[in-house]
């Protein structure tokens, strides 16, 4: 069975080099543990060689993918919603999807609602996002990304304020089926989900059933959170 994902998204929350260094030494002392997911971590751009150097290297945006991978930088976070708050559109994210394709970088898209009410507009906002950013995509290319389903408005909390396990079943559910409206049910089910947003010690081990993996920011940051959420979706 194909590892799990998880997607460390150091955004700028680390104050220092030092201080990302000494998160990298805590890491690499439990190296094994890792072994058993596929792990990528997304720091400032800065800190690319130090993380490169001990970790899988993953970027927070793609602008020139020469000079990425040039750094080693095998995955790269597409229309994080922190980008899309500053005024990235729908058209620029499809156009970095297919850049990241066409030069062998793994396309992590992010998809997420800003809102969620008892009405179920978010599914309708859903899957009008899904076809805006990937419904120009050949199925061949479709094959090779992955997505990850982050809701804004879980994006920074804590793990009592993300989302629960059954609303999060059944919104991947309906992702599916929009996926499978655009590339066929064999490729829709294919594609990797993962979530974000809150995710925490406290959350990881009752939302990892339901995913691929995580893409974690804030509970990132300290050593002995990796390694619980690494527990949680190895398990
Ligand atoms: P969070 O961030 O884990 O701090 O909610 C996730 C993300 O923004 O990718």
């Amino acid at each position: 069975m194909a590892k799990p994902i998880l997607v460390l998204n150091w955004k700028n929350h680390h104050n220092s080099l030092e201080e990302a260094k000494t998160l990298l030494r805590e890491m690499s002392g439990k190296k094994s543990i890792y072994k058993k997911l596929s792990l990528f971590i997304a720091p400032p751009l800065p800190y690319f060689e130090s993380v490169s150097a001990k970790f899988p290297l993953a970027s927070q945006d793609i602008s020139v993918p020469e000079i990425l991978k040039s750094f080693g930088v095998r995955l790269a976070i597409i229309g994080h919603s922190d980008r899309r708050a500053m005024g990235e559109t729908a058209e620029e994210v499809s156009k970095k999807i297919k850049i990241a394709l066409r030069s062998g970088i793994i396309p992590l898209v992010c998809i997420g609602e800003k809102v969620r009410d008892t009405d179920g507009e978010h599914f309708e906002f859903l899957r009008g996002e899904l076809k805006e950013l990937l419904g120009s995509l050949f199925k061949r290319e479709a094959e090779k990304l992955l997505i990850a389903y982050e809701p804004v408005w879980a994006i920074g909390k804590s793990a009592k304020d993300s989302i629960n396990p059954d609303e999060l079943s059944e919104t991947l559910l309906y992702m599916r089926k929009v996926l499978s409206d655009l590339f066929g049910r064999k490729i829709a089910e294919k594609i990797p989900i993962l979530y974000g947003g809150s995710v925490e010690p406290l959350n990881a081990g009752a939302l990892s059933p339901k995913v691929r993996g995580f893409i974690v920011g804030h509970a990132s940051l300290k050593a002995k959170n990796i390694e619980a959420i690494t527990k949680a979706i190895t398990k």
